[in-house]
């Protein structure tokens, strides 16, 4: 199991870039009244057939076909499942994927969230070019930050920018 969630979602967004993804959407949300956390990641990278997106969630896999490759989807598939949560992987090619990942709030082996904030800033500094957009709810009250938004504000100045990034960093630290 991995130390942190934070860690499982960098995890996960990067599989969407490697998969050329221009927009990354990704939802959290903490509801204590049904002591759950659960985690979505939707882009719209290029997608896997129905036998790949079964067997990319297979730990072993991996290891009999003997390819070089990490075990990101199993092991966060692992982590919600060891944790008294659901998971499900939808793809379709030419058009995305969708990963989802519950977690039982009050499970004792519930790995800690980690740091959202520096998570976030850095998918954005290192994918400019991406679209991201999050959201964060917890017990209902929903926080949203869309880089294709701030984009449009920020013309000609990178988002990725000293500035920016740490405009962004002051506001992710009011928010989250
Ligand atoms: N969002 C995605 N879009 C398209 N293919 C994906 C996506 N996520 C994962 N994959 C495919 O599943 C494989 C396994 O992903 P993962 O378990 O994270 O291991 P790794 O990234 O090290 O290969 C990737 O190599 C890729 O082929
Ligand atoms: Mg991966």
């Amino acid at each position: 199991m991995m130390a942190e969630i934070c860690a499982h979602i960098m995890d996960i967004v990067a599989n969407s870039i490697t998969a050329e993804a221009k927009k990354v959407d990704i939802f959290i949300a903490q509801d204590k009244k049904r002591a759950l956390f659960t985690i979505k990641v939707v882009d719209d990278g290029k997608g896997m057939t129905e036998e790949m997106s079964k067997k990319v969630q297979d730990p072993f896999f991996s290891t009999k076909t003997g390819r070089k490759v990490g075990l990101g989807i199993p092991l966060f598939k692992g982590t919600a499942e060891h944790c008294g949560g659901d998971f499900y992987l939808k793809s379709k090619i030419g058009e995305g994927t969708e990963i989802f990942a519950s977690f039982a709030l009050n499970n004792p082996d519930l790995p800690p969230l980690g740091n959202l904030k520096d998570t976030i800033l850095v998918m954005i500094v290192s994918n400019p070019e991406v679209n991201f957009s999050f959201s964060y709810t917890i017990n209902g009250k929903e926080f949203t930050l869309d880089t294709k938004e701030i984009k449009a504000q920020l013309g000609s100045v990178p988002i990725n920018h000293p500035e920016v990034i740490s405009f962004l960093g002051k506001y992710l630290d009011e928010n989250l």
